[in-house]
């Protein structure tokens, strides 16, 4: 099978054999991540989670997060009003939080664009900032038209937070953006790249109680939507978004509900289900929490299970396809390596609850002839922070990873799960809702705070995040969402981890181009009310400025004396 792949891999790579580099081998003086230091980043300040505060913000980021081998060099700025208006080169590895601030209240003309080239690609890309009239007035359009990934135009999250732009692959491979989502099966996309690495050198998204999507009040309690709705898509749609952890907590109550008032159990194995038959080849890992009864009051305490609940608990989990019976238990699954998980079940991978609860004695924890594994078969580091601001959970789970070396004879035995999250008490919850406080301070610090705390040598398996692919506030339908942490996760296994060389002993895939699907090519627009246009005609770019009007700054800090058309364009 290995032989097979190899010979394949030479077979498509025809440049190899042009530059005389037969040898398909990593090597340390090939790396291309850079240690340069960035400028520091900010957080969004507490203050400004509050709409009445947030909303007189002028000030905003645009992150751009850089997972290719190619530097994203700034060619270009012009801004006119702009108070600030920072932009610089994105150094390959690395994330920048761009800063720009509107010279205050509305007007119309506040404006700016900075204009990418992506260093020996011969591509580019734009980013463009403005002022509208009427409801969302601040908004900026990431226009990747120039490297066929499409525009989108964005609104801030919230006061003094950031929009952000993720690019990952090579010009070798072909280049993938953060705009939309790519093909639900991104992990059989990559088997060439990840097949031979164990499940401890993967990055995976992850989604933090991922079955309270919904909330449907089987308890009583002082739970409502705002303080206790971690997530705004359906499990089907969160694993179509990438995420291959999904974090549920099951209760019993009137039958098996997860989360106790999120989505019942069999909805949840309905649409993992479903996403698997769509999308074959994946490795889903369902860790399982709790597995305690509940009276219909909270404070009258739980009811642990015993054996017949147990029973009735797993015959419902047998509903799950693509189980994988009697794994190799010899070893802790995260040694195992994702070939020969995805390839179980004739390639269509596996899907494998992991639990852990609080049960009676002499109650079965598993049944591996069922594919239901106790969640102590694989060895997991597993870090909440337990802090209710994002600019203290951050260095705290960064530090976490960074503590793990992968590869080499230090690696880090362990699955690393980095909670990305914030947990505000209920007060707060209830005041801003966790998903402001999921969308605003936290999900947009893991790509400048989060990716800088990354190299070859240091990142999360998992990222468990709350409202995974959620930008903007109550924006739930598929088409809404936004593919930062999708992008991440590819980038993070084709780029990151293949530059360690102890990690990935042949040569990068970015470099030697294995087969990676790239989806359905696709250069649309996506406006900021939701509306796509998949072909537009040519010419539209939503901000463009072609006037550079007397008073705009250049990038060299020449103010413009006199109107000019853009030169850039
Ligand atoms: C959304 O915005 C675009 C561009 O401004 C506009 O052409 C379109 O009509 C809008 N759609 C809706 C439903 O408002
Ligand atoms: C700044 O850039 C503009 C446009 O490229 C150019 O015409 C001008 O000479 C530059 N000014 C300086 C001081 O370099």
């Amino acid at each position: 099978m290995r032989a097979l792949h190899t010979l394949a891999l030479l077979a498509s790579s025809a440049w190899l054999l042009v530059s005389g580099q037969t040898d398909d081998v990593c090597r340390i003086q090939d790396r291309t991540y850079s240690p340069e230091a960035m400028p520091a980043g900010s957080h969004q300040p507490y203050d400004k989670l509050s709409p009445a505060v947030g909303g007189l913000s002028t000030k905003f980021y645009i992150t751009v997060v850089n997972l290719t081998p190619h530097r994203l060099r700034l060619a270009n700025t012009h801004s006119y009003q702009m108070d600030a208006f920072d932009f610089g080169d994105v150094p390959p590895g690395r994330a920048r939080q761009n800063a720009v601030k509107y010279r205050g209240g509305l007007s119309r003309d506040d404006a700016g664009e900075a204009y990418y080239l992506v260093d020996g690609a011969d591509q580019r890309f734009a980013v463009r900032v403005k002022s509208y009239s009427g409801p969302r007035p601040r908004r900026v359009v990431l226009d990747l038209s120039g490297m066929g990934l499409g525009q989108r135009e964005y609104v801030f999250p919230g006061g003094d937070t950031a929009v952000s732009l993720v690019v990952a692959g090579s010009r070798r491979l072909g280049f993938r953006a953060s705009l939309r989502h790519g093909p639900g099966n991104w992990m059989r996309g990559l088997y060439d790249v990840i097949g031979d690495r164990p499940v401890r050198h993967l990055v995976m998204p992850g989604a933090h109680d991922a079955g309270m999507s919904k909330i449907t009040n089987k308890i009583t309690s002082i739970g409502s939507r705002s303080n206790t709705q971690n997530q705004g898509v359906s499990i089907y749609d969160q694993l179509r978004a990438g995420a291959r952890w999904l974090d549920l907590r099951v209760g019993s109550m009137a039958g098996l509900a997860v989360g106790n008032t999120g989505e019942s159990l069999d909805e949840v194995i309905g649409e993992i289900n479903r996403f698997t038959s769509e999308s074959p080849g994946e490795i889903i890992f369902l860790p399982i929490r709790y597995l305690v009864g509940r009276y219909a009051f909270p404070d009258g305490g739980p009811i642990l299970w015993g054996a017949a609940m147990v029973g009735e608990f797993f015959a419902r989990l047998r509903g799950i396809n693509n189980r994988c019976l009697d794994l190799d238990t010899s070893t802790g699954f995260q040694n195992h390596r994702a070939s020969y998980l995805m390839d179980q079940n004739a390639g269509k991978g596996c899907v494998i609850p992991l639990l852990s609860g609080r049960l009676g004695a002499g109650v079965p924890r598993e049944s591996p002839g069922d594919g239901i594994y106790d969640i102590g078969r694989m060895g997991i580091d597993d870090r909440w922070s337990d802090q209710m601001r994002a600019d203290v959970m951050a260095p705290d789970q960064i530090g976490t990873w960074r503590s793990a070396v992968r590869g080499g004879a230090a690696d880090h035995g362990n699955l690393v799960v980095a909670q990305w999250l914030v947990t505000p008490d209920a007060v707060a919850a209830t005041a801003y809702s966790l998903q402001s406080f999921a969308i605003q301070p936290t999900n947009p610090s893991l790509y400048w705070a989060g990716v800088n705390g990354m190299d070859p040598e240091h990142w999360p398996n998992v990222v468990l995040v709350d409202y995974l692919g959620v930008q903007q506030r109550d924006q739930w339908a598929w088409d809404s969402l936004s593919a930062e942490m999708y992008t991440l996760a590819v980038g993070m296994n084709l780029y990151m981890a293949s530059e360690n060389c102890d990690v990935n002993r042949r040569r990068g895939p970015l470099r030697s181009a294995p087969k990676v699907s790239r989806g359905v090519p696709w250069n649309g627009i996506i406006f900021a009310n939701g509306t796509t246009v998949d072909r537009p005609p040519p010419g539209i770019h939503p901000g463009r400025a072609a006037i550079l009007r007397s008073g705009t700054v250049l990038g060299n800090g020449t103010v413009l004396a006199a109107s000019v058309p853009n030169p850039w364009l």
